[in-house]
């Protein structure tokens, strides 16, 4: 196959179907999936409300665009959004990124107190690949070859101080994960957090949180700042928000969104019916009781991993929250390796950066198939050559 650009890396591994947190390949071999693309079906490959509510809005009308009137989306909007935030319907992570700065800009603009228009991001902070958003993602190899980037993008380490000097009256925004994702699942110091906030507070600096890899239940929470006690200005999410379909969002207090006026943005498939019927159903399963079984599926993993994976000689450590998690493999056990042995065991998993062993599994998946999931990893790891 050579008709699609060599963009990506791809495994000799075709899907075919899938049900529950099962993935199945062209083979008909089964796999245990703790990948759920990549954080995006949460509620895993089988779930017929999802599938229904897509189904039926396929069969009364696709897509209307954004001359008319869109209840679907004002629907989403209400179940999506905090109490007093509104929200921009978009098709990605990196569209709700990208339309987060440029709402940035606007409120400096609007303001004009903000000269230059500063942005803080972090190393290892991943949202995105357009211009704007791949400025502020802290992967120099990443960045590679696609200057000019944006200008005036301050990139300083993650949970250390110096954040905290490089947030001053010019800056428009701050973007950042609570917990890195691609970064390696580095998790956010809570005190950090909320020193990074208060100092955006005092040089009123929007905070922007990326929640497009850690929100959607992913953490055991709607969103994961609420577990560090943040309130952000601008909140991004995408991946799981339709369980597979197409859709992003960039959310936003009031008074910060009041700034988008007619004509500032807009896209054509923005609030897609679809998407919607799809996202509107995911946010109805995504109960309190559903985000209490997460963080209790999540307790149990990490406690398995602690006892499991953690003492093993090829470990140097193991981080995340919820059902994210890294497994740090040190030098001489490439990542890549384990997850091959692991497809042949049976198991789809992720790599993060750093030799990280990653895994997002739909949050549907059970306690039991857990347990044998760390038996698996904890072979893979521990028969490497
Ligand atoms: C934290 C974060 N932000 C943004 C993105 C980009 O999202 P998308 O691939 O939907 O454009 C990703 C994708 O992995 C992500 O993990």
């Amino acid at each position: 196959m050579n008709a699609t650009m060599s963009t990506y890396q791809r495994f000799p591994i075709e899907l075919i179907g899938g049900h529950d947190f099962h993935l199945i390949d062209q083979n008909g071999k089964s796999y245990v999936d703790l990948t759920a693309g990549i954080g995006v079906c949460n509620f895993g490959y089988s779930n017929c409300a999802i599938q229904q509510a897509a189904a039926q809005q396929i069969s009364q009308l696709w897509h209307i665009s954004n001359l008319y009137q869109n209840p679907l989306a004002e629907e989403v909007a209400e179940l999506l959004c905090p109490a007093d935030y509104q929200a921009f319907f978009c098709n990605s992570g990196t569209e709700a990124n990208e339309a987060a700065l440029k709402l940035a800009f606007k409120v400096a603009s609007d303001k004009s107190t903000k000269q230059p228009k500063e942005i803080v991001a972090f190393n290892y902070g991943f949202h995105g690949r357009t211009i704007g958003s791949l400025s502020v993602t802290g992967y120099p190899h990443i960045q590679e070859g696609f200057d000019p980037l944006l200008p005036h993008v301050k990139m300083v380490d993650y949970n250390q101080e110096q954040a905290l000097t490089a947030i001053n009256e010019n800056t428009a925004a701050v973007i950042l994960e609570v917990i890195q994702g691609e970064g390696g699942v580095n998790v956010g110091h809570q005190q950090w957090l909320q020193a990074v906030q208060a100092q955006c507070q005092a040089t009123q600096t929007l905070l922007i949180v990326d929640e497009v890899q850690t929100g959607m239940g992913r953490t055991g929470y709607q969103f994961a700042y609420q577990q560090f006690g943040l309130e952000p200005d601008i909140i991004t999410v995408a991946k799981g928000l339709a369980n597979g379909l197409p859709v992003g969002a960039m959310l936003a207090k009031k008074n910060v969104a009041k700034h988008f006026k007619i004509g500032n943005h807009g896209t054509t498939f923005g609030g897609n019916l679809v998407a919607m019927a799809a996202a509107k159903e995911v946010l109805q399963q995504l109960t309190p009781t559903f985000l209490t079984s997460v963080q209790a599926k999540g307790a149990f993993l990490m406690k398995l991993l602690e006892q499991e994976i953690a003492p093993l000689a090829q470990v140097k450590a193991v981080s995340g929250a919820g059902l994210m998690i890294g497994i740090h493999l040190t030098e001489e056990v490439p990542v890549n390796q384990v997850i091959t042995s692991l497809q042949k065991a049976g198991y789809l998993t992720l790599s993060a950066r750093g030799n990280t062993l990653r895994l997002l599994p739909p949050l549907v998946i059970d306690e039991s198939h857990l347990k044998q999931a760390v038996e698996a990893i904890k072979l893979a790891i521990a028969t490497q050559p």
